[in-house]
């Protein structure tokens, strides 16, 4: 009896407002739903996803590292000449951008919410995944450090400015470029065995990996 009396004063007003009145309050009770569902789901998604600026960072990062590298092992083969000249300087160019960057990325990693774990993969696969991407960011590290340091006398950002590097041609600038051939090297195995991975979670597990970087 108490519920039913708890009901009729709502049941009265439905009936004391128009059949119109009534309607637009019933949408607009569904608009209301349709919204939390909206909110639920893209909550759902977003913990799914990567946010956008770990995205930016993801794709400037990867089109900047596949293009140096490609470029890199290019240069290794190109006689000397003005060509050449140009494509280095190109190179460093662009891998200067990267320089600028990296920290900021390294920090965003630390402050930004990690999406859950992909689902239908076991915890260890998930905990090798997140060691393969710490890896990738040490070796990043080292190829930007190595390749920074081991340029004798400076060079021109796209011919803007003038960058300084701190070393003369020596023995440690001969060093530093062997850490920067053994780490361009595990950066690139890294790398594929990523792209790899993507791939086959993509196409054979079919658990849409991609997605959460899209
Ligand atoms: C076309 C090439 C690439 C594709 C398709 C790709 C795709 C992806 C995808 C789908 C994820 C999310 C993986 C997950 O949630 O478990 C991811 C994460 C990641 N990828 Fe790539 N990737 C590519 C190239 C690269 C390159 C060149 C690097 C080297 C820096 C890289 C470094 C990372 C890192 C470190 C993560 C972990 C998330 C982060 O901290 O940014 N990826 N990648
Ligand atoms: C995105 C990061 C980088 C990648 C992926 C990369 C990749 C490479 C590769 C694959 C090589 C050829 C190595 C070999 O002969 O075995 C190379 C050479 C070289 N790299 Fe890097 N590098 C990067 C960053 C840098 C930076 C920051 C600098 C300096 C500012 C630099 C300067 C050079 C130089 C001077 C060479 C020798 C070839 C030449 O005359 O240009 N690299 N790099």
């Amino acid at each position: 009896m108490n519920v039913h009396m708890n009901q009729m004063p709502q049941t009265a007003s439905h009936s004391r407002i128009g059949t119109g009145e009534a309607q637009a309050a019933i949408i607009q009770s569904d608009c209301l739903d349709e919204r939390i569902a909206r909110q639920l789901m893209k909550r759902g998604r977003d913990l799914d996803h990567y946010d956008g600026v770990a995205r930016f960072f993801h794709w400037v990062f990867a089109a900047g590292i596949i293009y140096a590298s490609v470029a890199g092992y290019a240069l290794a083969e190109l006689p000397g000449g003005p060509e050449r000249d140009f494509l280095s300087r190109l190179n460093m160019s662009v891998a200067t951008v990267l320089i600028a960057l990296f920290p900021l990325r390294v920090w965003w990693k630390f402050v930004r919410n990690e999406p859950r774990a992909l689902a239908g993969v076991s915890d260890a696969q998930n905990a090798l995944a997140h060691r393969v991407h710490i890896l990738i960011y040490v070796t990043v590290f080292a190829v930007l450090a190595s390749g920074f340091l081991m340029v004798p006398n400076g060079y021109s950002f796209f011919g803007l400015v003038e960058i300084h590097t701190p070393f003369v041609k020596g023995a440690l600038t001969d060093e530093l470029f062997v850490i920067h051939r053994a780490s361009c090297a595990l950066l690139a195995g890294l790398v594929v065995l990523h792209v790899l991975a993507v791939v086959k979670h993509q196409l054979i597990n079919r658990n849409n990996v991609l997605r959460r970087m899209l």
